[in-house]
């Protein structure tokens, strides 16, 4: 199985919003993902799966917004079908690395409170649990955890993260999994 991590293109608007909707219960448009796609301030990273076949699918979603010097990371999702292989971690990894050579300074997200999946990655990536808002998403209503990463910019988070993507690499690649990164200005 080859997996690719490469920008959102216009022609997998259709796959991106039905991985929208398993992954987060259909947050965003296919307008708003047009936009995102036209943003110099989005940067959107997708896994597509191709298999035997050839056949593409879309498999995963990362986003953040650059505003002024942070990263607002906006969505992170993997098809269920596809979850505790890694892939998850590996493609934050791909967006805090997008985030460093940006350059950005800091990552921020809001989460669940009972995203204990989540969590956990974003704190092996170093995030820090800076507040609390209260009843910040609706149905289920709930608080969200505001979770901050900051000192992109160091060289020894440079090393984590590409120790991190290695090892994450050579895993998948034990489970079946060849990972490719392509696309304009995705050059890391
Ligand atoms: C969160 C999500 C992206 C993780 O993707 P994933 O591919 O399953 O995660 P990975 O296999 O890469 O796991 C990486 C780390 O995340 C944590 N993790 C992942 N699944 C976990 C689980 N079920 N319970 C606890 N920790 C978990 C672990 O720290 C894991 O590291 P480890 O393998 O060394 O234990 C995925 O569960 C998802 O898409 N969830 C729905 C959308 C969502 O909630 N997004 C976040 C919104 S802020």
């Amino acid at each position: 199985m080859q997996v690719t991590i490469q920008p959102l293109k216009n022609q997998q608007l259709e796959q991106v919003l039905s991985l929208d909707q398993v992954c987060f219960g259909g947050i965003w448009t296919k307008g708003a993902y047009e936009r995102e796609i036209a943003s110099p301030n989005s940067f959107l990273l997708t896994l597509v799966q191709e298999n035997s076949e050839s056949k593409q699918q879309l498999i995963g979603i990362g986003c953040f917004w650059a505003i002024v010097e942070e990263a607002h990371i906006t969505l992170l999702g993997i098809h269920p079908d596809y979850r505790g292989q890694g892939l998850g971690e590996l493609l934050l990894c791909c967006l805090l690395e997008g985030a460093r050579t940006w350059p950005l300074e800091r990552a921020t997200l809001e989460v669940r409170v009972s995203n204990t999946a989540a969590i956990a990655l974003y704190q092996k990536l170093g995030f820090e649990i800076a507040g609390r808002r209260k009843d910040y998403y609706p149905m289920p209503p709930e608080d969200a955890l505001i979770l901050w990463r900051s000192r992109l910019d160091e060289p020894e988070f440079a090393e984590q993260l590409k120790k991190l993507q290695e090892k994450r690499c050579a895993d998948l690649l034990t489970k079946g999994w060849h990972i490719l990164q392509s696309g304009e200005g995705f050059n890391y």
